[in-house]
């Protein structure tokens, strides 16, 4: 697969970490030392930093992600956030299905795929994470696994659609647990991906996905990881709260 047909894409996915003045603070340091990026460079923060966020980026190299939507438009639904009022403020990206949402929150890939299609129809760009849990590895599924959360999350995306869509690979046991996985099983499993994208749309939008790897990646291991070929990038979720970290993290893919 030729990796010049699309784009590495560095996430930050913060999580539930840093008040807005926190948030400032760590934009202003990111800012300067990225600018100069050969890969996309994206910031997904809390609900509450995201107009922060948005305004100190702008004319900058960096754009911002939220880590969640809703899949209707408006009504009753206490504590959700629509994919229109992310964009009405500027924002670009938005995490969708990741482990913790699906673990915490009873995430379905129904629900996953609902999500998305809302997101898509507001004109934000999802970053769409899939991944196995460890006895779902142990028990050799992994591969029909992320094929299948693929498949269920993307149903009804034509193929003009996806091109606004990253899929992370993030298998669960490596996230947060400073296990990574080894670049081999981190391209094994996003050329999968990769593989079920050409079945279902065609070689053309198989080569044009970006499809990152995330879990536990950090200054050390990101040069190795995001050079395979089938790795265009990563969802970073720890070591994206530390601005050297992030900044080498991006340099590694800017190589
Ligand atoms: P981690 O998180 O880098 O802290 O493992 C990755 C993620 O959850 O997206």
């Amino acid at each position: 697969m030729n990796k010049t047909l699309r784009q590495a894409v560095i996430a930050g996915n913060w999580k539930m970490n840093n008040t807005r003045v926190e948030t400032k603070a760590l934009v202003e340091e990111l800012i300067p030392l990225v600018k100069d990026a050969d890969c996309g460079v994206v910031v997904c923060v809390p609900f509450t930093n995201l107009e922060t966020a948005v305004a100190l980026t702008k004319g900058t190299n960096i754009k911002v992600g939220a880590q969640n939507c809703h899949f209707e438009k408006s009504g009753a639904f206490t504590g959700e956030i629509s994919a229109a009022m992310l964009v009405e403020m500027g924002v670009e990206y938005v995490v969708l299905g990741h482990s913790e949402r699906r673990q915490y929150f009873g995430e379905t890939d129904v629900t996953v795929n609902k999500r998305l299609l809302a997101a898509l129809e507001a004109g934000l760009k999802p970053i769409l994470c899939v991944g196995e849990m460890l006895e779902d590895r142990e028990n050799g599924i992994t591969e029909e696994l992320v094929a299948l959360q693929t498949k269920i999350a993307l149903k009804g995306v034509s193929k003009e659609a996806l091109k606004n869509v990253i899929i992370a690979y993030e298998p669960v046991w490596a996230i947060g647990t400073g296990k990574t996985a080894t670049a081999e099983q981190a391209n094994e499993v996003c050329a999968v991906i990769r593989g079920v994208i050409a079945k279902l749309y065609d070689s053309d939008a198989a080569n044009a996905m970006t499809i990152q790897y995330g879990g536990s990646m950090n200054a050390k291991n990101a040069e190795e990881l995001v050079a395979q070929p089938d790795v265009d990038g990563g969802l970073i979720g720890g070591a994206s709260l530390k601005a050297p970290d992030f900044k080498a993290i991006i340099d590694a893919a800017s190589k």
